[in-house]
């Protein structure tokens, strides 16, 4: 058994430890914002925040956040009252929407360091397959 605390809730999942955490927290805990885009590190669409830290959680091995803080898009607000939340509805940003929880999670985390505007954007190195990146640019240019 893994113990994990995935938006403040504890857990014990019955699986390989190697298994990577993105398959865990959607097929496990049934929490599917978080999507499955490359499975390489490239994408970005898996990104959820461990200890606040943005991770790619499609080559985060689940026994790895054992004792950690498991942060996904069904966590960073019971009412999407982020600001980074507010800002991608006030701008519209989705179009598919598939990419959009872990770019909301990047920017989250991002904020979390402290970063403002410019600086997050130039973290945020994701594919969106829809083109939404001057959408992105607006909601995150106001945070
Ligand atoms: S699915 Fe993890 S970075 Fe693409
Ligand atoms: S909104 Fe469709 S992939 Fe980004």
């Amino acid at each position: 058994m893994i113990a994990l605390n995935v938006n403040g809730k504890n857990y014990n999942v019955d699986v390989d430890p190697a298994t990577p955490l993105l398959w865990v927290l959607r097929d496990v805990l049934g929490l599917t914002g978080t999507k499955y885009g490359c499975g390489i590190e490239v994408c970005g669409a898996c990104t959820v925040m461990i200890d606040g830290q943005r991770e790619h959680s499609c080559v985060f091995d689940v026994s790895s956040a054992t004792g950690k803080k498991v942060v996904t898009i069904e966590g960073l607000s019971v009412d999407r009252s982020h600001p980074a939340q507010q800002a991608w509805i006030k701008h519209q940003v989705p179009q598919c929407g598939y990419c959009q929880p872990g770019m909301i999670m990047a920017c989250a985390s991002a904020m979390q360091a402290g970063h403002y505007g410019k600086e997050i954007l130039s973290e945020m190195n994701h594919i969106c397959i829809c083109g939404t990146y001057s959408r992105i640019k607006d909601a995150v240019g106001e945070l």
